[in-house]
């Protein structure tokens, strides 16, 4: 099944806004694998976030993501990385669609609350990036058969 990895960024953080992110995500299907709350070093910004060096905004979020804590998890799911997209939507809240994280909480692409991966094969690069294997939970959910076909 695919996983993703899913960021509360700082400004999720910060607004009291982990338990909507985590709500969406659960009401939509989607099945939670790990989850920890930390402060993110330089290197593991600067890692996870290596595909955008050298672009403007580059400095900005690697600052912007170490500023405070976030809240990193794994979800799964069928198509788990497309529907996580969907959720939060669109990079620029602007754009994004009315009902999505970004639209309903966000105004700033600098402050757009949430991360996740945009490829199945980002997600498990990200998932291990982030995560050892031993913090990863593969657990039966009872009402599995009735969401997943
Ligand atoms: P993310 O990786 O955080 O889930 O966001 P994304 O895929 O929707 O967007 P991406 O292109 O990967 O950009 C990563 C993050 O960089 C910030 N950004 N700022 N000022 C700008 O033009 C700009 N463009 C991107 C955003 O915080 C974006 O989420
Ligand atoms: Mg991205």
């Amino acid at each position: 099944m695919e996983k993703t990895l899913v960021l509360v960024k700082p400004d999720g953080v910060q607004r009291g806004l982990i338990g909507e992110v985590i709500s969406r995500l659960e009401r939509r299907g989607l099945k939670l694998q790990a989850a920890k709350f930390m402060q993110v070093s330089n290197e593991l910004a600067e890692t996870h976030y290596g595909i955008h060096k050298g672009k403007t905004f580059y400095e900005g979020l690697i600052q912007y993501i170490t500023s405070s804590p976030v809240m990193a998890m794994v979800w799964t799911g069928p198509n788990a990385v497309a529907a996580v997209r969907q959720t939060m939507g669109a990079t620029r809240p602007t754009e994004s669609a009315p009902g999505s994280v970004r639209h309903d909480f966000g105004l700033e692409v600098g402050r757009n609350l949430t991360h996740a991966s945009d490829s199945p094969e980002n997600g498990e690069t990200e998932v291990s990036l982030w995560f050892n294997d031993s913090e990863l939970i593969d657990w039966d959910r009872a009402v599995d058969n009735w969401i997943f076909e």
